[in-house]
């Protein structure tokens, strides 16, 4: 079913609640009502806003905004343990998450309570605690706007990096992703290395599923706001990528500072949070806006904030972390 919408407030649809305006946003359900929207009102200028959690509107949107709400969620096929999944684009990541765990299927646990939409999820390849979309996405089935049709890529055809994707690349702003096929399993893998899981797992009584989601949800909840209460878009900045050189250079004067290997050789990962805390910036708070007091690399809106504020406390932090440690972090948000 198709819901239009004109001049609609956005507030509601982007979780760092800034009250910019939208001339019209669409929800759609189908791949043919897509399609039959696309081919018969020719936008000059659309955009696609799926659960908005990782958006920053500076400004009102003059165009259509595409809103998936597909909710299907389809058992395509069980083979040796392994279980493919289809599913819509407007599937809450987190319903999706706590379906696969109530049928004992592994693969998504890591990655509970993470806000947003599936849809949404191959685009900046989300990540948390040792786990990436990735590693369970088999094919991405996308309208692409230019040749008209629908077309599926393959994981490897994807270019998933540390959130990164084709979809953000070359193939931003003309495709609109209407599911996304996954894989997970019957058999047990648990990913417990990534920073307290280990320790909050074996205190809810050892490793299975529900287990992991419990001791996932309950370190989310303690260091990451509820954007109902408290309007943010998860990470504001990526975790920088450095040279050795670099990285060991600030070590000298740091030994504490967090590091990471990364697939690429010779390059380290540093953590934003721990720079911009480092740099005196955590539970900063500046006007209606400030960096959240439990984890730096989160700004929050305290209530009534536009974006123009956010931003301007993103490019003081931006030139804090420069100035006190010579690195440039980006943004992880999609600024609009
Ligand atoms: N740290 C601080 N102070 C802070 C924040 C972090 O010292 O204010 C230190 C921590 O103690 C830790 C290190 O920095 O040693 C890394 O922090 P953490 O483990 O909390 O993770 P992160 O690197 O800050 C990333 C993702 C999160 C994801 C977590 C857990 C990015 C940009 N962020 O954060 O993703 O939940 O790992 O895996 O990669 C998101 O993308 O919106 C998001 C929340």
């Amino acid at each position: 079913m198709i819901r239009d919408f004109q001049e609609i407030n956005l507030a509601s649809r982007n979780s760092f609640h800034v009250e910019q305006r939208a001339r019209r946003l669409i929800e759609f359900e189908t791949e043919e009502e897509l399609m039959a929207l696309f081919r018969r009102e020719r936008f000059a200028r659309w955009m696609v806003l799926s659960g908005g959690n990782n958006v920053l509107f500076t400004q009102d949107y003059d165009g259509a905004i595409l809103t998936p709400v597909s909710q299907r969620i389809d058992l395509c096929e069980a083979k040796d343990g392994a279980v493919r999944v289809r599913v819509g684009a407007g599937v809450e990541w987190d319903d999706l998450v706590a379906w696969a765990v109530e049928r004992g299927l592994w693969g998504l646990e890591n990655l509970s309570l993470i806000p947003g939409k599936v849809g949404a999820a191959p685009v900046q390849n989300i990540g948390a605690y040792g786990a990436e979309a990735k590693d369970v996405i088999r094919e991405v089935r996308f309208y692409d706007v230019e040749s008209d049709a629908m077309r599926t890529l393959k994981r490897e055809e994807c270019r998933f990096g540390y959130r990164e994707s084709i979809f953000k690349q070359e193939l931003k702003g003309r495709v609109v992703i209407t599911e996304v096929e996954i894989e997970l399993s019957h058999e047990a893998s648990p990913r417990l290395g990534y920073g307290d899981v280990e320790r909050e797992v074996e205190r809810l009584g050892g490793a299975t599923l529900r287990n992991i989601r419990e001791a996932i949800c309950s370190i989310r909840r303690s260091k990451l706001p509820d954007t109902a209460v408290l309007g943010n878009a998860g990470s504001f900045f990526k975790n920088p990528v450095v040279e050795r050189a670099v990285a060991e250079k600030l070590l000298n004067d740091y030994p504490e500072m967090p590091h990471y290997p990364t697939a690429e050789a010779g390059k380290v990962k540093l953590a934003a949070g721990w720079l911009i805390d480092r740099a005196g910036l955590k539970g900063y708070r500046e006007g209606r806006v400030g960096v959240h007091e439990k984890q730096a690399l989160v700004l929050v809106n305290y209530g009534g904030a536009d974006g123009a504020e956010v931003i301007a406390l993103a490019h003081k932090v931006q030139q804090e972390v420069k100035k006190q440690f010579g690195i440039a972090i980006d943004t992880e948000v999609n600024i609009l």
